[in-house]
């Protein structure tokens, strides 16, 4: 039977045997589940070998990137934090098509990458936290004529390098990915973290993207989350984020009219994201989520809820 400490045990030994006792290896981190386990795995299996890059891409959460880079210096990884935001920032400049938008975010992050992964010398091989979903999910995208989204988690790989590629989860479905993960000692605030796109907040801003815009996302987002947490609603939604809207609407502060930003918040029940429906939070939840965006963060003065399932909707509103 398959068990998380059986398929660790397996999986190190068989990352021992295939990388050469020399190689080093190189893993692009995101904070989400599926690389940090897929790390933790080679860092058993091969140490201070793996070498870890985790890009800042100005799209991330409201400090997550300091908070994440902690944690994995806490886990004794081999990491390399790389604060590229500017480069994001100038490469998405005048952008507001979504596939255009993903596209200069995929092309900086490999620029970015390549970059860094050609420091290290030795490496011979790319590991990536491919788990079994995203298999079949890039075989059927480009297997068909269209391309709904194109996900860039999958391939991207410097190519001038010459590096093999080592997936060891790609056998693994989520909650085994999440299992091995506790096995390993993974913290639960990275654990059972929600999934978040490659592109982050880039497919969440709608339009063009700006550094105040970004804070401002970032803000009302960091409510919204913080308060599902305290809530204990955190774990019971599948996804959860806020979407800045590219409208302004008229609002009323003491006795001044204000003409400011809306902020959409979703929240989704799933199994695997390929379907989802809206998650039904509780109305006074939704108020105090509202009530305490409305009030700290100067610039949004309207939040609505979306209640759309997928399909026909997307999770992402872009
Ligand atoms: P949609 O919006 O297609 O999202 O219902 C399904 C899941 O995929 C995530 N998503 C992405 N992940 N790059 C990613 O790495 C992307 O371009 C991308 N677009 C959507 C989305 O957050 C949800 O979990």
């Amino acid at each position: 039977t398959w068990t998380p400490d059986h398929f660790v045990d397996s999986a190190v030994l068989a990352l021992q045997h295939t990388i050469g006792p020399d190689d080093q290896v190189i893993l692009g981190l995101s904070g989400g589940v599926d690389s940090s386990v897929a790390a933790l795995l080679l860092h058993r299996a091969i140490g201070p070998r793996l070498h870890g890059i985790f890009v800042d891409n100005g799209l991330l959460r409201k400090d997550e990137f300091e908070t994440v880079l902690k944690a994995y210096e806490g886990l004794g990884l081999n990491v390399t934090g790389v604060r590229a935001a500017p480069e994001f920032y100038a490469a998405l400049t005048g952008l507001s098509d979504p596939e255009a938008k993903r596209k200069a975010i995929g092309r900086t992050f490999i620029e970015v990458f390549d970059r860094e992964a050609h420091k290290v010398e030795g490496a011979a091989w790319l590991a990536q936290g491919t788990i079994y979903p995203d298999v079949i999910e890039s075989v059927s995208v480009h297997g068909s004529s269209v391309t709904i989204k194109s996900h860039h988690n999958v391939g991207g790989l410097p190519d001038d390098m010459n590096l093999k590629v080592v997936e060891p989860l790609r056998m693994l479905f989520k909650d085994e990915v999440r299992e091995v993960g506790a096995a390993l000692g993974l913290p639960g605030e990275i654990l059972n973290r929600h999934p978040f796109p490659g592109p982050g907040l880039g497919i969440r801003i709608l339009g063009d993207i700006t550094p105040e815009k970004v804070d401002l996302l970032q803000r009302a987002d960091a409510v919204f989350i913080n308060l599902l947490k305290e809530h204990d609603l955190y774990s019971h939604v599948w996804q959860a984020g806020a979407m800045l809207l590219p409208v302004q609407s008229v609002g009323v502060m003491g006795d001044e009219r204000t003409y400011e930003r809306v902020v959409a918040l979703r929240a989704v029940t799933s199994v695997d994201g390929m379907t989802a429906d809206w998650a039904h939070l509780p109305y006074e939840f939704l108020a105090e989520v509202s009530n305490k965006i409305i009030n700290q963060v100067r610039g949004i003065n309207r939040v609505v809820y979306d209640i759309s399932s997928k399909p026909p909707a997307t999770i992402e509103w872009e």
